[in-house]
């Protein structure tokens, strides 16, 4: 389906522009005033007060005033009804675009092709043969590929594991990824050309770094804090059962500060870790639980008892982090380096606490 581009829908799109880009110039105000939305979210899922997921379409209420606001849409629910695909929320694929520091002429790899939005205005700042997408989900890229079509565009679409990148059109001076990772893929590395700069979420922040010779790059993470749906690969699942069977132990570490103050460092010192929370009926929180792609999992309740199970003790760095961090610490005080053996986080600099991401395919 394809959707015109009238009025009503011109002026809610120069207003988002003119929104997202009131409280500083952007070279990218252009794209978002010139590109349509809607014709990329043709319908979206929401959420009601029970937490189940409602479609809202072309024409229903609010489809307009959602589609043009600065809210990240969910587009598609897994056999599990977990969201897969959304259109990032437009402030954070601004913020991303800017880091990125585009020059004319510049050829740019996205990861994570979606709705084929944020593509487009790729498309629209450097031009069709300048930009190359790749999406895991083949009905993605269909539905994506002819949107984009419709909309004036002809980049280079691809499916496959973003990870891997696109050989085809390297190298790129430009690599963003819209998808979440747990560390910087070596094929980017080596598709990536000398002093390119490549900006992905990891964990709850965003990196942007610059590669520095081959095989070596470094930078930091940005301030603005994020989240994006993780890249899909395989993971086992949280071990709940076998958790509930072990030992407790206690902790002085409140569970609500896995969710709080220690959410982004948690995801620098383990990487792809994913949390949860039980509440009780009056929504008090009882429990957290948190796991890793290893099947390490940890389950903490407010009373503070521990149990934990799998390869890593999962709340034992916890603990170490609620002693590094009194505080939350600022996102822009991490930075990564990266070497052709070995990518590591530091806090404030090199001789500052590290944390090893995993090896990256
Ligand atoms: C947040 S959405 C991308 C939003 C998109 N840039 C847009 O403007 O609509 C994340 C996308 O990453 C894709 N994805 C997940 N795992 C991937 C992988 N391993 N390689 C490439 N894409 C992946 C999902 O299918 C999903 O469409």
């Amino acid at each position: 389906m394809t959707l015109p581009d009238d009025g009503a829908t011109a002026a809610a799109r120069q207003r988002m522009a003119a929104g997202l880009t009131a409280d500083h110039p952007s070279a990218w105000a252009a794209a978002f005033a010139s590109v349509p939305r809607h014709p990329f979210v043709p319908c979206f899922y929401a959420q009601d007060y029970t937490g189940a997921w409602e479609g809202i379409a072309s024409g229903d209420p609010g489809f307009l005033e959602a589609v043009y606001s600065d809210t990240a849409l969910t587009i598609q629910l897994d056999d599990q009804g977990v969201p897969n695909s959304s259109s990032s929320q437009p402030s954070t694929m601004l913020t991303m675009l800017d880091a990125l520091d585009v020059r004319d002429g510049h050829r740019v790899l996205e990861l994570g092709t979606g709705t084929g939005y944020n593509t487009a205005l790729l498309c629209h700042r450097l031009g069709d043969k300048n930009v190359t997408s790749v999406d895991i989900d083949p009905g993605l890229v269909e539905t994506a590929t002819q949107r984009l079509q419709h909309a004036g565009f002809n980049p280079t679409i691809v499916v496959g594991d973003g990870a891997q990148g696109y050989p085809g059109n390297a190298p790129y001076d430009r690599i963003i990824a819209t998808v979440g990772l747990h560390a910087i893929p070596r094929p980017l590395l080596e598709q990536a050309a000398p002093g390119a700069v490549i900006v992905a979420p990891l964990g709850y922040g965003i990196l942007r770094i610059t590669m520095t010779g081959r095989g070596h790059a470094t930078g930091r993470f940005l301030p603005t804090p994020a989240y994006f749906m993780a890249r899909r690969t395989s993971g086992t699942a949280p071990q709940f059962d076998a958790a509930a069977q072990q030992d407790s132990t206690t902790t002085s570490v409140p569970p609500a500060d896995l969710l709080g103050r220690l959410k982004f460092a948690a995801s620098v010192a383990l990487p792809g870790y994913t949390s949860c929370s039980w509440r009780s009926d009056q929504g008090d929180l009882e429990a957290v639980g948190l796991w890793t792609p290893d099947g390490s999992t940890a389950v903490v309740h407010d009373s503070g008892s521990v149990q934990q199970i799998g390869p890593q003790r999962l709340w034992d760095t916890i603990e170490k982090l609620a002693k590094e961090f009194t505080d939350e610490p600022a996102r822009d005080a991490f930075l990564l380096t990266i070497t052709p053996t070995r990518q590591i986080v530091y806090y404030e600099d090199t001789d500052g606490p590290s944390w090893p991401l995993p090896a990256a395919n």
